[in-house]
């Protein structure tokens, strides 16, 4: 099965780039920027990654995140996750970014965006792998400290395509983000959300009916209430989910038990993604490799998971057309 995947254009749509920052890169940047970690090597750091929940890795993606400071590191660590992408054959990215951890250690919005955007630029020019920019807002914080981190990025609106909503989920419900969302639609960006990771299937109503967000990111919990599970279906809401990341948070005990191929099966509009590779042991290869090992995922399933990244992106109507082709004429 795995040269089936290497050869299936892919299309990734849930990627925090901060969590695609591999170890070695971190004391690199760490070095280059006079950082001390608090790691002897990165060995030492990768030990570190034992996850019990959501919490226990957002404490070590928020540390490790500042060792990036210049446009150049941004470029970087964005550079090095493209390179995977073209190593892998995803053929469209669309990505996250919380500017937030950024902004509080002084760094300037315009920084992290134009090194993000160049090296986007580059990989688009270089190997044809087109991309769009999630701007992420942090659920723990305020609303308040979301409308700020808007206006922040309203020199930048165009080189943005979409705002989100991650970080701790429980006890940080979608409402609680109600006005910045609608400046944000109002705004002309298009709007998702973390929803129904850890917290429950109330929160994927609310990112729906109050946040009105065209897809749900990861979204597992619906499977816990048939009413939402038909409304996703009918409308056919994408899912984004990560499976290698629901099992290093322990959102299912075991890969074996993760019930994406049974969405799947219910004709939901199920994508595959990688989440926080650098974190949780794979890239998108890795991810659909997992669900055909441990899932024993069929090859029209994972054709179809691929087909449902196509449909579910913002791409434009004639590329996404190019693209289901080439999903469905591969052997
Ligand atoms: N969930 C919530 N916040 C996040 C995640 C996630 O999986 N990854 C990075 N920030
Ligand atoms: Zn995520």
């Amino acid at each position: 099965m795995k040269p089936f995947i290497a050869a299936l254009p892919k299309v990734e749509l849930h990627l925090h780039i901060e969590g695609t920052l591999e170890p070695e890169l971190m004391f690199a940047l760490a070095q280059r920027n006079g950082i001390q970690l608090p790691y002897a090597d990165v060995a030492a750091l990768r030990a570190a990654y034992d996850f019990h929940n959501l919490q226990s890795f957002l404490d070590l993606y928020y540390q490790g995140a500042a060792v990036l400071q210049t446009e150049q590191d941004f470029f970087d660590l964005t550079w090095a996750y493209l390179s995977r992408c073209q190593a892998q054959h995803v053929v469209h990215t669309e990505i996250f970014f919380d500017p937030q951890t950024h902004l509080a250690r002084g760094i300037k919005m315009g920084t992290v965006i134009a090194g993000i955007r160049a090296a986007l630029a580059q990989a688009e020019q270089q190997w044809g792998i087109s991309s769009c920019l999630i701007l992420c807002f942090l659920r723990h914080l305020s609303q308040e400290e979301a409308q700020a981190t808007l206006d922040a990025a309203m020199p930048y609106l165009e080189q943005i395509q979409g705002v989100g909503l991650d970080s701790s989920e429980l006890g940080n419900p979608p409402a609680k983000f109600t006005q910045v969302f609608d400046r944000a639609r109002a705004l002309g960006l298009k709007v998702v959300a973390h929803a129904g990771e850890e917290g429950p299937a109330s929160y994927i109503w609310e990112a729906l009916d109050r946040l009105q967000v065209c897809r749900i990111d990861h979204g597992v919990r619906a499977s816990d209430d048939e009413t939402l599970m038909t409304r996703l279906i009918e409308e056919q809401i994408p899912l984004t989910v990560c499976p290698l990341s629901n099992t290093r948070l322990k959102v299912f005990d075991k890969m074996a038990d993760h019930n994406l191929l049974q969405l799947l099966e219910r004709d939901l509009c199920v994508t595959l993604n990688s989440d926080d590779p650098a974190y949780f042991g794979g890239y998108l290869q890795e991810n659909f490799e997992a669900v055909a090992k441990d899932l024993r995922a069929s090859r029209e399933q994972l054709r179809q998971l691929a087909l449902n990244a196509v449909q579910a992106s913002w791409l434009p109507l004639s590329r996404k057309k190019t693209l289901i082709a080439e999903i469905l004429t591969l052997p």
